[in-house]
């Protein structure tokens, strides 16, 4: 069991409602509504923590409503450690319709000051240096305020206290966190290829941009390519995984889950080979429902089994070899 500080600048409470038709500009009633903690660093830390590691999340949280996420993170057994600012935490509201469209409307996110960054920014490097940490994981989008450069200063930061840093974000705050280098980072196709300035549409072109990123000093350069499965590229070789067949409900924590899994499977020392089978079989359970990967799932074994992994440029001989 190892210790993770999971870090999210700009989380969200998730409301959930779901109405037979929405009618624009008219009073429309909902079936149900429900409204939760959400957000990429709780979907981490969830994963983390259902894979038996003690996880400390911070971030920004707004101090007018944070009961869901104080509620959640008890529930969970995850350490709260996020920095209250004033007024509230945004809210994403997903509106889903019995025909199956779903419109997200998504709240802009609390402002942060250069104070109350530079804040969390000492925070969160006395913790790497007081607890040691494994790893810290830096995820989701940037609230106002934060710059992709105060983003890329952030992990320097993390960086000089020698913990090894994940990141998964996206757009110009990815391209800035990657100039400095973490330990690791997960992109997706879109977001690599945003990094490599060009389209990543063939199984060569993905591949040439995980190894840039890897050759560029990102260690675990991590590709995740949806249905397709990933691409890993590290010290310890070069992996591909192609995840098994599954009825996909919901793809939202996919990719939070790959990346808690990955992170697990290095952080425990387990061979690539696992690491790379673990995590993949455990991002398609994660699309078989609303919510992140289950390890506990009762036929997560047998999701195992039917994801292949090789070495780049092996022929994959079969799922479940
Ligand atoms: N349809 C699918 N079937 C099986 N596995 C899937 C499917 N979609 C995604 N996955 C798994 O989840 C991983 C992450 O998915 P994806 O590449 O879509 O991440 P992402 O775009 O970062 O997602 P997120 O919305 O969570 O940020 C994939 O690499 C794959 O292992
Ligand atoms: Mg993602």
């Amino acid at each position: 069991m190892a210790h993770v500080l999971v870090v999210t600048l700009n989380p969200a409470l998730d409301l959930s409602i779901q109405l037979p038709q929405l009618e624009p500009g008219a009073v429309n009633r909902a079936r149900s509504s429900h409204l939760a903690a959400a957000g990429k660093g709780l979907n981490v830390a969830r994963v983390l923590v259902a894979l038996g590691h003690r996880v400390t999340l911070s971030g920004f949280l707004g101090a007018d409503n944070d009961t869901a996420f104080v509620q959640a993170c008890q529930l969970d057994g995850i350490e709260d450690a996020s920095l209250r600012l004033p007024g509230e935490t945004r809210i994403n509201a997903k509106l889903a319709e019995d025909d199956g469209r779903v419109t997200d409307i998504n709240g802009p996110g609390i402002e942060v000051s250069e104070a109350a960054l530079a804040e969390l920014s000492t925070d969160l490097v006395a913790r790497c240096e007081t607890a040691s940490p494994a790893a810290v994981v830096v995820t989701g989008s940037l609230p106002p305020g934060v710059t992709p450069e105060a983003l890329a200063a952030l992990i320097q930061a993390l960086k000089t206290s020698g913990v090894p840093v994940w990141v998964d974000t996206s757009g110009p705050a990815l391209a800035s966190a990657l100039a400095v280098l973490p330990h690791a980072a997960k992109p997706n196709e879109q977001e690599l290829a945003d990094w490599a300035g060009e389209p990543l549409t063939d199984a060569s072109t993905q591949l040439d941009a995980a190894r840039r990123l890897h050759a560029a000093g990102v260690e675990e350069s991590i590709l995740s390519l949806g249905a397709e499965g990933v691409l890993w590229i590290s010290r310890r070789g070069e992996w591909q995984a192609i995840p098994p067949r599954v009825e996909v409900r919901n793809t939202v924590g996919a990719g939070d889950t790959l990346l808690a899994a990955m992170l697990h499977g290095v952080i425990a020392d387990l061979s690539p080979q696992e690491t790379l089978r673990q995590a993949t079989a455990l991002a398609a359970e994660a699309v078989r429902h609303v919510g992140v990967g289950d390890p506990h799932a009762s036929d997560f074994q047998q999701l195992r089994q039917q994801t292949s992994v090789s070495r780049c440029g092996e022929a994959h001989v079969g799922r479940g070899v």
